[in-house]
């Protein structure tokens, strides 16, 4: 089954009076279980199609499919709710609460979606990523690995059909970041979790299912 479909997917910005062509024409469907590499020259536009596939920023023209819906015609309460069920996002800033502790910090997805068990599932989550005595620091009591581990953690709570990464691991050592390349490649073989990660990290492409390039907004090639 294709958790995503992108269809001929245009992407413009206006800058000013000049109008920069950020995606040209984007085909893209991605399966259930993927572990699907974005990889390309800045500029080229990743963060764009990622973030069009989040439901984040609607195309200009083409079609976007997520999780079997046509999100082209939804409404913004409509893509806020298929981002709450479906999609698990992870960036590069992490994005973490500074108020809240790690623990409060993986609950509040679950708490946006009403559930009565978030305590529960927030402690799963974040002994799945091998937090399980740092529940109760803050953001600022932790290491960027572990800060990234709640972002990773905080990203599967909800359970999500996909999870999305632009750079996770570029403001990390090398030695942290394989780390978490591991936890995420391990995340999608046990729980078949479909990843879309947008890197240049050698050894997490070497292990992904696919990579693919983008070259000014077009997609250079498609390995696999
Ligand atoms: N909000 C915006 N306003 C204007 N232009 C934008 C905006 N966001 C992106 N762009 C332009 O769209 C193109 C694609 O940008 P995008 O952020 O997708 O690239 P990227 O591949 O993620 O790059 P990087 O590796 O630097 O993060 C670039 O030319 C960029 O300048
Ligand atoms: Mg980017």
């Amino acid at each position: 089954m294709n958790v995503v479909e992108l269809r001929n997917v245009v992407k413009y910005y206006q800058l000013g009076k000049l109008k920069v062509s950020a995606l040209k024409g984007i085909d893209l469907e991605v399966q259930q279980g993927e572990f699907l590499i974005l990889k390309g020259q800045s500029g080229s536009g990743k963060s764009t199609t990622l973030n069009i596939i989040g439901g984040m920023d609607l195309p200009d023209s083409g079609e976007v499919t997520l999780a079997g819906s046509n999100i082209n015609d939804f409404n913004d309460y409509q893509l806020s709710n298929m981002r709450r069920k479906h999609i698990g996002f992870i960036f590069q800033s992490f994005n973490l609460i500074p108020v809240l502790n790690a623990l409060e910090n993986v609950e509040y997805p679950l708490r946006l979606q009403g559930r009565k068990d978030y305590r529960e599932k927030a402690r799963d989550s974040l002994e799945k990523v091998g937090l399980k005595e740092f529940m109760k620091h803050r953001p600022n009591e932790l290491s960027g690995g572990q800060i990234q581990r709640v972002a990773i953690a905080r990203g599967i709570v909800t359970q999500p059909d996909i999870i999305l990464a632009d750079e996770p691991t570029a403001n990390l050592d090398s030695k942290t970041s394989r780390q978490i390349m591991e936890l995420m490649l391990e995340l999608n073989r046990e729980q078949n979790l479909t990843f879309i990660v947008v890197t240049h990290h050698d050894y997490v492409m070497s292990k992904a299912s696919r990579v693919v390039e983008l070259q000014d907004g077009e997609i250079y090639k498609s390995a696999a």
